[in-house]
C-alpha cells in the first residue's frame, strides 16, 4: 500500500528522518513508535506531502507519488489525522466534518458523514456543539471522522492517544480495528503509548534518530519489557 524508501526529509536543509525504509502492508495497523523527538511527525508529514522529500521514494497504491503535493495524495486516498488533532474550535462538528470533504471533491467519493456519526454516536449527539468545547476523546473522534469524511484508503494518524483519557484511549482499539475491517482501511500509527500500540498493531516497529531501528514481532509485542528496553536505546 504504502513503501518508503531511503527516505530522508527535514527541516531546511537538515535531515530530520534519515535514509528511512519501510512497507506498510493493505488492511494491516502498522505502528510505529517512538520517544520524544525522534522524528515521528516529520516522518508522517513527509508521507502525506507538507514536507518535501529530500532523498529516496514514496509510492503509494504502486505510484510513486513522492513529487506528488499534499492535496493530490489526499484526494488519491490519504487521510491524515494530526498530532493534537487540529480541529477548528469554533466550528460545530457538522462543519468540522464538511472542512474534511472538500479534499474528497474530486475522488467521487460518496458522502459518509452517516457512517461517521454511527461510528461515533457522541458526535453524532454533538453536531451543532463547536469543536472546542468538546471533550479530547471528543475531539479526537471527530478528527479521525474528518479524515473519514475525504474517503481515504491510508488513515494515517499521529499520536493519537495524546491528550485522551486512558479509558477512551483503549475504546479507540475496537474503532480502529473496526475502521480498518468494515472500509477496508489501511492504518498507520505513530505512538508512544506503548500499551495503546500494543494492543492495537499487527506490525509494530521502533524508530530512533530519524530511522526504523528494529522490527517488533508478535512474541516480543506481548513482551512489554523487552519493547520498554527498545524505545530506552
Ligand atoms: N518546523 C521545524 N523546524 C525545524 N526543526 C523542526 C521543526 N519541527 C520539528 N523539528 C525538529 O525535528 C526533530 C523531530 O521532530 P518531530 O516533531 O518529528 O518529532 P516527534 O517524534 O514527532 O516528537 P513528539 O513525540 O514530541 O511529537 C526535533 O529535533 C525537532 O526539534
Ligand atoms: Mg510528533
Amino acid at each position: 500500500m504504502l513503501r518508503l524508501k531511503q527516505l530522508t526529509s527535514g527541516y531546511g536543509s537538515v535531515p530530520v528522518v534519515r535514509d528511512l525504509s519501510l512497507d506498510i502492508k493493505a488492511r494491516e495497523i502498522t505502528v510505529i513508535l517512538g520517544r520524544n523527538g525522534v522524528g515521528k511527525t516529520t516522518l508522517m508529514k513527509t508521507i502525506i506531502g507538507v514536507l518535501p522529500t529530500m532523498q529516496g521514494s514514496i509510492t503509494f497504491k504502486n505510484t510513486d507519488v513522492t513529487k506528488w503535493s499534499a492535496s493530490r495524495r489526499a484526494r488519491f486516498g490519504m487521510g491524515y489525522v494530526p498530532q493534537g488533532r487540529g480541529i477548528f474550535p469554533r466550528l460545530t462538528v457538522e462543519e468540522n466534518l464538511l472542512m474534511g470533504e472538500f479534499i474528497n471533491i474530486d475522488s467521487g467519493g460518496e458522502r459518509l458523514y452517516d457512517k461517521v456519526y454511527s461510528i461515533f454516536p457522541r458526535l453524532d449527539e454533538r453536531r451543532r456543539q463547536k469543536g472546542g468545547t468538546l471533550s479530547g476523546g471528543e475531539q479526537q473522534m471527530l478528527a479521525i471522522g474528518r479524515a473519514l469524511v475525504g474517503n481515504p484508503n491510508l488513515l494515517i494518524l499521529d499520536e493519537p492517544s495524546e491528550g485522551v483519557q486512558p479509558s477512551i484511549v483503549q475504546d479507540m482499539v475496537p474503532i480502529l480495528k473496526g475502521l480498518m475491517e468494515e472500509l477496508g482501511l489501511t492504518i498507520l500509527v505513530v505512538e508512544q503509548n506503548l500499551d495503546f500500540a500494543m494492543s492495537l498493531a499487527d506490525r509494530c516497529y521502533v524508530m530512533d534518530r530519524g530511522t526504523i531501528v528494529a522490527e517488533l514481532d508478535k512474541s516480543e509485542m506481548t513482551d512489554s519489557e523487552r519493547v520498554r528496553r527498545y524505545l530506552a536505546i
